[in-house]
């Protein structure tokens, strides 16, 4: 049995994944600090899976305890999620942004190659593109400079992956995304946003519940159909599977060494499409009001996900009216 080792920073991709290694019969291990996740969800995926994953409440930039970690226990590979991920909050902390997302990495990449763990699938993100205008992007489009700390960091993890990748027998995949929805079809597990949600779905979610009187549309003005901004929105699930996909390629496949992956579903959504189909979906009525926009925020971002299809043998199986449906089955599941 192959033993992967996770690493989360708030579990809602780390959770998810988890339970599809343990269904496709591997050994997980969990390293989490705990900064921003709830243990509730190491209990949702035992109910889930039937099995125990091995967990260390551990940070990734403590290196001891990497060693640690590599000492005791057998690792084949690592699905690195563990970051920091609000776009809005990078910006006021930078310097806690840079330090967390790259010397996380950079320290976790040092103890795998001592250790010689040489496969990898990154969680990257389609931040790196910046505010491009061709859309769809595809893999090879240029990097934009980023528009916070957070998108910043995830471009130098990429190419200090990459450097590492041509010096090192370390092999990876990178993996591009924007914006998962966490629920899982069983409603066990899902996201446990701390405070006030940044992201609109678990906003649309809590409005629909009646947690907050309204939604804030950031902004209405853009040069979009509706106005609204337009995003990719994948179902966790499909996200998963393709991290599966890409582990496993990366076990079977030589001599490539670094490949970088789009995944989505291919057609954006606005905000305004989230708000008919979550309507739909709950068969209620979401107010909302319009706010000024975000200064972070981009027009629009979706992508060509070919390569995934053909390369990685995946595509989305989960619309993005089956991704808010689970999502508010898991919200109506959950006690507060
Ligand atoms: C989506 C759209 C907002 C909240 C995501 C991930 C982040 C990172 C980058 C991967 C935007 C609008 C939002 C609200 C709104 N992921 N909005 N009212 O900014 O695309 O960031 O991609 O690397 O982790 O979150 O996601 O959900 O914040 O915003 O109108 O209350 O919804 O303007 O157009 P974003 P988001």
């Amino acid at each position: 049995m192959k033993t992967v080792l996770v690493t989360w920073w708030c579990g809602f991709i780390g959770s998810h994944m988890s339970v599809l290694l343990l269904q496709s019969d591997y050994q997980v291990i969990i390293i989490d600090n705990m900064s921003n996740s709830s243990k509730d969800v190491l209990d949702g995926i035992e109910k889930i899976t039937g099995k125990k994953p091995i967990f260390v409440q551990w940070d990734i930039r403590d290196k001891t305890c990497l060693q640690e970690l590599f000492e005791h226990y057998p690792i084949d590979g690592v699905i690195h999620f563990a970051a920091l991920k609000a776009v809005w909050e990078s910006m006021e902390k930078p310097f806690v942004y840079y330090e967390n997302n790259i010397v996380g990495t950079l320290t976790l990449l040092e103890v795998m190659n001592q250790y010689q763990v040489y496969q990898c699938v990154f969680s990257s993100s389609c931040t790196v593109y910046g505010d491009s205008d061709k859309q769809p992007l595809s893999e090879n489009a240029v990097k934009q400079p980023c528009t916070s700390p957070y998108g910043r960091s995830k471009s130098i993890n990429e190419d200090m992956l990459l450097w590492l990748c041509q010096s090192t027998p370390l092999r990876v995949c990178s993996l591009r995304y924007f914006n998962p929805i966490w629920a899982h079809p069983s409603g066990i597990i899902g996201e446990y946003p701390t405070g006030v949600p940044a992201n609109l779905l678990p906003y649309v979610i809590k409005t629909l519940k009646g947690t907050y009187p309204y939604l804030n549309i950031r902004w209405n003005d853009y040069p979009t159909p509706d106005g609204t901004a337009i995003r990719d929105y994948i179902h966790i699930m499909d996200l998963v599977q393709a991290h599966l996909s890409a582990l496993e390629r990366i076990e079977t496949q030589y001599p490539w060494k670094y490949e970088v992956f789009n995944l989505w579903t291919g057609t954006g959504s606005s905000v305004m499409d989230i708000i008919h189909i979550a309507e739909q979906v709950t068969w209620k009525q979401l107010p909302y009001q319009i706010q000024p926009r975000r200064p972070w925020d981009v027009v629009a971002a979706y992508a060509d996900p070919s390569k995934a299809k053909t390369v990685l043998w995946w595509s989305c199986r989960y619309s993005v009216a089956d991704a808010i449906r689970d999502m508010w089955n898991f919200e109506g599941m959950r006690k507060e």
